[in-house]
């Protein structure tokens, strides 16, 4: 089957995909054309990750090397990481700083302002008459290529397409409601953390989409009481279904771990308990009860309020069968010295080896590894219905926002 068979047969309400999904190199490359520089918003950091003017960070969209800067003038800016001349990566670096706002292609020096022009070529005119370009030679014509850059919170964004809606338009009312949420007031930089996972980028997309999982594979959750599926909880859809939000609330009163007995979480003794509970403290920060959130933004980015744990996962794909996943980490620019430790301590529930979420990964590679050589075969996504619903309360009994994700990727991987 071509790339394109493949993804028509994906359900039209994304209750099951074939698995040649995650295994073809074709439709690898149909989602870097059609998705990545189709009429979508891949996230690329958040700004103050580049706070001063010349600082800047290099990424990727989809498998596109990406480079985000702030100008002088405050603005951001994003363009591909190729310089005009031969093609070399003008970054090396994963983030860093240029004191004169240059940046230059180490190959044969040629230079670029942070907004991705032209500035200076060596020997452009030759040298006492020798060599040189043409008469004609216009640096106009030879900048790299930019990306439109918008930014919703502290969160930045950047598209290839010039058709693409605007930023807070793809990602609808509902779904730029909780990013104001999480991020209600001003923010600073904590760290990151990268994990890199043998399996499809689309396997890790469905996870952070799968309510159903959370209980069952993360016992760390219902063994020590911070999320089990009885809490009270919504998911929310957007309108194509592939941007989603889950918010779970926090625990009321002192767990009881003998009500858990009745709820369909195995190994359910809850009679753990930890030496320095501090890792699980929750101390609320905002106007709601809402004390776990996971929200994940179609193709690029999950964003989390986890306890006290905030966090933008950025989903890159490396090849069919690699994923990298960046963590950035961040909390409020007036949290004091104990709120700083805080949070670096419930950091410890999420990351690459976090208690809550080291399994994901390695869910990811058993799915990869599973479905290997029957590409023909199908996944059943119909826990909970059929198809997407825009709304479900409770959650964690249904894979809704899973069927989502199937049914807007198959919209943008099929439109013309
Ligand atoms: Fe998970």
């Amino acid at each position: 089957m071509s790339a394109q068979q493949q993804v028509d047969s994906i359900n039209i309400n994304g209750n099951s995909a074939p698995f040649s999904v995650y295994l073809d190199e074709d439709v690898y490359k149909l989602e870097q054309e059609k998705l990545y520089r189709g009429p979508v918003w891949s996230y690329l950091g958040l700004d103050v990750e580049v706070p001063n003017a010349g600082d800047y960070k290099s990424t990727f969209v989809g498998d596109t090397p990406i480079v985000m800067t702030r100008d002088e003038q405050g603005d951001i800016h994003a363009w591909v990481n190729r310089c005009a001349h031969k093609g070399a990566l003008v970054c090396r670096e994963r983030h860093g700083h240029s004191d004169d706002g240059a940046f230059t292609c180490v190959y044969h020096q040629w230079a670029y302002d942070a907004k991705g022009d032209l500035r200076g070529v060596p020997f452009r005119r030759g040298l006492k008459g020798i060599g040189g370009y043409e008469k004609d030679f216009d640096m106009a014509e030879h900048g790299l290529r930019q990306l439109r850059v918008a930014t919703i919170a502290h969160m930045v964004f950047a598209s290839f397409d010039q058709q693409a809606p605007e930023l807070e338009a793809f990602l609808g009312e509902k779904m730029c409601e909780n990013i104001h949420r999480i991020m209600h007031k001003p923010i600073k930089l904590i760290g990151h953390a990268r994990q890199y996972m043998q399996g499809n980028w689309k396997l890790y997309s469905e996870n952070s989409r799968d309510a159903y999982h959370g209980g069952l594979l993360h016992l760390f959750y219902p063994t020590f009481g911070i999320y089990r599926q009885s809490q009270e909880s919504e998911g929310v859809l957007n309108d194509e279904g592939y941007h989603n939000y889950f918010n779970v609330s926090a625990p009321k009163k002192k767990v009881d771990y003998a009500e858990f007995k009745e709820e369909a979480n195995r190994e359910m003794q809850g009679a753990h308990e930890l030496k320095d509970p501090r890792v699980l403290k929750f101390v609320p920060e905002r106007d709601d009860s809402v004390g776990l959130s996971i929200q994940s933004l179609f193709p690029s980015v999950v964003l989390q309020q986890i306890q006290n744990t905030l966090a933008a996962r950025q989903v890159l794909p490396k090849g069919v069968n690699g994923t990298e996943l960046v963590w950035t980490y961040f909390g409020f620019e007036d949290d004091n010295e104990e709120m700083d430790r805080h949070r670096l301590r419930n950091i410890n529930l999420v990351g690459p080896a976090g208690f809550i979420s080291m399994e994901d990964g390695e869910a990811i590679e058993l799915c990869q590894n599973g479905v290997h050589r029957d590409e023909h075969e199908r996944s059943f996504i119909e826990m909970g219905g059929t198809e997407p619903a825009p709304h479900t309360s409770p959650i964690g009994m249904d894979e809704n926002a899973v069927r989502g994700f199937w049914k807007g990727y198959r919209k943008v991987m099929t439109s013309s």
